[in-house]
Order: C-alpha cells, then structure tokens, then sequence
C-alpha cells in the first residue's frame, strides 16, 4: 500500500486570514500578454521615478565577499545629513515595506488594536493582519479621510497608520492634523513619507517632542532606487530601541547601502527630479481633465483618473500599465498613474484619449 500522504502543515491562523499582496505582473508576462515587445512597456503602475539617483559606475570596488557593516553607519549618516535628524534616531531597513513590517513586529500582537484608512497603501493591512492584529478601518468619504472619525478611533488605537500622501489617492494631509492624531492616539502613529519629497510636508520636525510618533521613508521614489530596495525610519529614542531590536542585521547588501548614500549625497539631482515630475504632474492632470475625466488633486508622483473599467485593458493591449483596482474597492472606477517622462506621459494621453473615444481614434 502506498504510503498515506503527510498532512500539509497548517500556517498560523493570522497567515491563513490575510489577504496576501497582490504584486504587480512582470514587464516580460505583460508584453507576451499584449503581443508587444518587452522594450515597449511602460509601467505607469509602480509610482517609481523614471531616472536613477545613482548608478552602479559611480561607486567604488565593493567588499562583495564580506557581510555588510551591520550599523550602516555610512548610509546612516547620509540619512541624517539629508533630514537633519541625528543617526540615532535612525533605523534603516531593506524598503519602506521591510521597516514597516518592523514596526507591525514590534507593536502589533492579538490583543492590540490598529486603525487604518481605506483606501491606503496595502501593506498596512496585509502587514497588521500578519502580526494578528484587530483591524479597525474607517473608510473615505468622497476619497478623502474622514478625519473626525478617524481621530476618534484613533484614540483606542494601540498603533495607527497614515499614508501623507495617501496612496492611492494623492491626498495630502496637513501638518496640524497628523500632530492632532499623535497627540491623542493610544499608541503609537506610523507616518508613511514615501512621497514626501513631492509634497514637501513631513511630520518629522515632531519627533522630538512626540514620543509615539514614527516617519518612515524610502529611497524607491524621488531617490530613483525602487530596485536597490533601501528605507528608514525616523523616530524619537525609545521607538527607535525599539525597532533596533527587532532589525535583521543585514538585509541591505552592500551595493544597495553603498548606492543608498550615493543618492542620498546628490540632493541638487534629486530636487531636479521631482521639479520635473511636479510639472509634468501639472501638465497631465490638465490634460486629463480636458479630456473631460474627473482627476483627484494629487500631492504624490501620481494621479488618479476616473476613466471607468474599459480603458485600463485598451491600454495594457499597447504595453501601457496602469494601476486598476478590484470591482469591490471604492476606486473600482479609477485608474493611477505614475506621472513618467513627458514622452511616455504623451504615449499614454494618446492612447488613453483613443480608449475614451467612441470611434477608437484620438
Ligand atoms: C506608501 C508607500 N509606502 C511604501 C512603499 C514601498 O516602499 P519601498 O519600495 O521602500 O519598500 C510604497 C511603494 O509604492 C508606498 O506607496
């Protein structure tokens, strides 16, 4: 008699209830999809800047064969002279996404509770579920947060997320507020910065004299290193001991931290950067609205557009990826895009312009 098979091994019982990310489809997968060549698609889907902040020939040899110096002290130190907060107060991980997952490890359990928005970035649920967390969320109301609501609950919270700017909908909060919610959360407030060198309000002043207040930030957007996977955290000392106990000691390789402070070192290439894609965010969200579809003000590197659910496969039929979201999400309707090169911002008016069209042409 064949053997019995071994009964598959059960996951925890949080791991088995979340609902896992769901991750952006490959360029090689999208072009074989659409019948295009790779080189021909265009990822309007990721909010990445389209330019580098720094290349592999700009560095020196590498220790490649030895682990990285697990304090990161020189791109530590790159952190603190760009955000004027002292390394101390630092804590580096691979990603936004790796130092939020420190931050759910380190204050979420079963018994806690944790407030979001909805819409917001994903990770914050997917990761406060992991850690089995008791999920309380407070949807927009015409896209926008519902702030009484939202300070209320924020009170019984034991940590609360805000995305300023919200992905996906580009809403910017104002100072004043983010200072309100930490001042009368019952835990601690997670500020996600990824965008805040588009939107020039960061909450990070705060941290010295709010003692539960955490900002994480990320070089993948205005830094241009979405690939070398590098972000941090700022906070006040006791949340940064904290996070520092919970770090894994080495998950940015040496190139990466080497590539993190070489970028963090052109900030002059970097404002560049984000002036051009502030104009060019200007220039799309005018011509979308003169296409006559409704754009959200957006104080990111992307815009959400109402165009209905017809357009984002016309698009996808040429290489042109934008993000969509699922029948059941408020933002059904909607498309984000990444505001790109203005060529490539040109490819997708027209394009776009032609899905909208009822004969098809622009
Ligand atoms: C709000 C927000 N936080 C974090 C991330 C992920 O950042 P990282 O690439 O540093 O993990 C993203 C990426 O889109 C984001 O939109």
């Amino acid at each position: 008699m064949p053997p019995e098979p071994a009964p598959s091994p059960e996951p925890r019982t949080a791991v088995s209830r979340m609902q896992p990310y769901d991750w952006e489809p490959p360029s090689a997968s999208i072009a074989r999809q659409a019948g295009v060549p790779e080189d021909q698609v265009v990822r309007f889907d990721t909010n990445t800047f389209p330019w580098p902040g720094a290349t592999l020939d700009q560095l020196p040899p590498q220790p490649l064969n030895e682990y990285p110096d697990t304090s990161y002290r020189d791109l530590t130190d790159a952190i603190a002279q760009y955000t004027d907060v002292p390394p101390d107060r630092i804590t580096v991980g691979a990603g936004a996404d790796e130092v939020l997952d420190m931050i759910a490890k380190a204050y979420i359990d079963g018994s806690r509770g944790v407030l979001l928005s909805r819409p917001t970035y994903p990770m914050f649920q997917i990761l406060s579920g992991m850690a089995g967390g008791m999920l309380d969320e407070v949807p927009a109301i015409d896209l926008r947060l519902d702030r009484a609501t939202f300070l209320e609950r924020a009170r019984r919270a034991d940590l609360t997320w805000i995305c300023n700017p919200n992905n996906p909908t580009g809403e910017l909060l104002p100072l004043s507020f983010v200072e309100e919610v930490a001042s009368v959360a019952g835990g601690v407030l997670a500020v996600d910065e990824a965008y805040v060198e588009t939107s020039g309000v960061t909450a990070v002043p705060l941290i010295d004299r709010m003692a539960n207040l955490v900002v994480i930030r990320t070089l993948s957007k205005a830094f241009g290193l979405a690939g070398v996977r590098v972000g941090y955290a700022l906070a006040g000392p006791a949340i940064s001991a904290v996070l520092r106990r919970v770090r894994p000691p080495g998950s940015i390789g040496v190139v990466s931290a080497a590539l993190g402070a070489q970028a963090l070192r052109d900030l002059r290439g970097m404002r560049q950067r984000v002036q051009q894609v502030v104009e060019e965010r200007a220039r799309l969200q005018r011509e979308l609205a003169s296409a006559g579809l409704e754009v959200r003000d957006s104080a990111a590197n992307f815009l959400l557009a109402r165009t209905g659910r017809q357009v984002a496969p016309r698009l996808l039929e040429q290489g042109l990826v934008v993000r969509t979201f699922p029948p059941t999400s408020p933002l059904a309707d909607y498309i984000r895009i990444t505001v790109r090169r203005p060529e490539e911002n040109a490819r997708l008016l027209k394009a776009l312009k032609a899905a909208l069209s009822p004969t098809g042409s622009p």
